[in-house]
């Protein structure tokens, strides 16, 4: 292993995943070749149901051990309620990965791609490209409360939203540095202080406490029911979008849905401080229905590519990466069949590549 080469873990999963991450690492090859960077990569056949079938769980015991030490996971997909059923296979894996590698950001893109219909009318490539920052571990996703008096006139059931000074102020601090980083440094924070009056107003409170550490990044903040419809009528005034779990979750699905389809879309679970690998996968799942015969999008993985590039430092390789997506696309012979096209799931991704080469 070259001392310098990113050391990748990679977990193709089930149905599709095993068809679109060969087309990933196509990409990733030509990236090596194009930016000379070095990448090692490892394959583990765990966290997918066959694995489930063959040992009676989803990972090994030491599985954190044996991919702990990368500096990222780029996976697929897992999922085959065939013979595991979701529940199994997602807690036993990609659910283990965001919790024990403090997966804290959970990272989308939200950028209209040439040759992509959108739902949003008069919208072009260009007009909307902006992140949606999700706080991943704590916020109204929280396992504090309980039920009492179940099934009698009296039952009783409370759930408590949770946030910490650390969980809030970094996630802040990720969406703040990302900002910076970008051209109109413009963050928005979701919130609904009028109607959850303890714990938003508390996370309005750190984005004001935060924000001076970023005198050139200008903020502002929306309740979530206008920031939703804001994303639909307005989705060029948004470069960051940060929020807490629950309004992240639904920000981070409608961003996508309004620029594409499920077959594009990528996502990074992202550990910042780097003690553990980050996860770089596409959004949609392992679409049994259409596994096998090497018709799925390879874009969303591909993508992932470009997000997981960016986490190692190798930006000027991500941007290239999302560069030959968009070039690929903008020519309609190599778009797949979810998007009106006819080709494979290899042509598309080997066009990426070639882009890539020669970008
Ligand atoms: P899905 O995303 O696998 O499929 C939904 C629909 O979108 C299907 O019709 C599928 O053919 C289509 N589709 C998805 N990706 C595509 C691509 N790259 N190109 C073209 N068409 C594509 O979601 P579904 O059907 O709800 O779940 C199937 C399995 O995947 C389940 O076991 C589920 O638990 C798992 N899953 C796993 C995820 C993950 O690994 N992160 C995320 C979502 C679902
Ligand atoms: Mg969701």
């Amino acid at each position: 292993i070259a001392t310098n080469a990113h050391r990748i873990a990679v977990i193709p999963g089930d149905g599709i995943g095993k068809e679109v991450v060969p087309e990933g690492l196509r990409v990733l090859d030509a990236v090596g070749q194009r930016f000379g960077c070095a990448f090692h990569f490892d394959t583990f056949d765990f966290a997918s149901c066959d694995y489930y079938l063959e040992h009676g769980q989803m990972m090994p015991d030491d599985w954190k051990a044996q991919i702990g030490g990368h500096d990222a996971i780029f996976f697929g997909a897992v999922g085959w309620p065939e013979t595991v059923p979701d529940h199994v296979s997602l807690w036993g894996s990609l659910i283990q990965f965001r919790r024990e590698f403090d997966q804290y950001v959970n990272l989308r893109p939200v950028r209209l791609m040439p040759g992509v219909p959108t739902p949003l009318a008069n919208r072009a490539p260009g007009d909307i490209d902006f992140y949606v920052v999700r706080e991943n571990t704590e916020g109204e996703y929280s396992s504090i409360g309980g039920r009492i008096f179940p099934g009698t006139d009296r039952e009783v059931v409370v759930q408590e939203t949770v946030m910490t000074r650390i969980g809030v102020d970094r996630v802040l601090r990720y969406a703040f540095d990302l900002a910076q980083r970008r051209e109109k440094k413009h963050l928005t924070s979701a919130t609904k202080s009028n109607g959850i009056s303890i714990t938003m107003p508390y996370w309005d409170e750190r984005v004001e406490a935060m924000a001076p550490h970023y005198p050139d990044v200008r903020w502002d903040k929306y309740h979530i029911d206008i920031l939703t419809a804001h994303f639909v009528q307005h989705p060029d005034w948004f470069d960051v979008v940060v929020a807490s779990n629950l309004f992240g979750d639904i920000l981070s699905d409608l961003g996508p849905a309004c620029t594409g389809t499920i077959g594009i879309a990528p996502a990074g679970n992202i550990n910042p401080e780097r003690h553990f690998p980050s996860l770089f996968e596409p959004v949609h799942g392992s679409a049994p229905d259409i596994a096998g015969k090497f018709i799925a999008n390879p874009v969303g993985q591909i993508w992932s590519a470009a997000l997981m590039l960016d986490h190692l430092g190798e930006r000027e390789a991500g941007a290239a990466v999302v560069r030959a997506i968009e070039e690929v696309l903008a020519r309609s012979e190599y778009r797949t069949r979810d998007l009106g096209g006819t080709a494979g799931t290899t042509e598309c991704g080997e066009a990426i590549a070639d882009a890539v080469l020669s970008g």
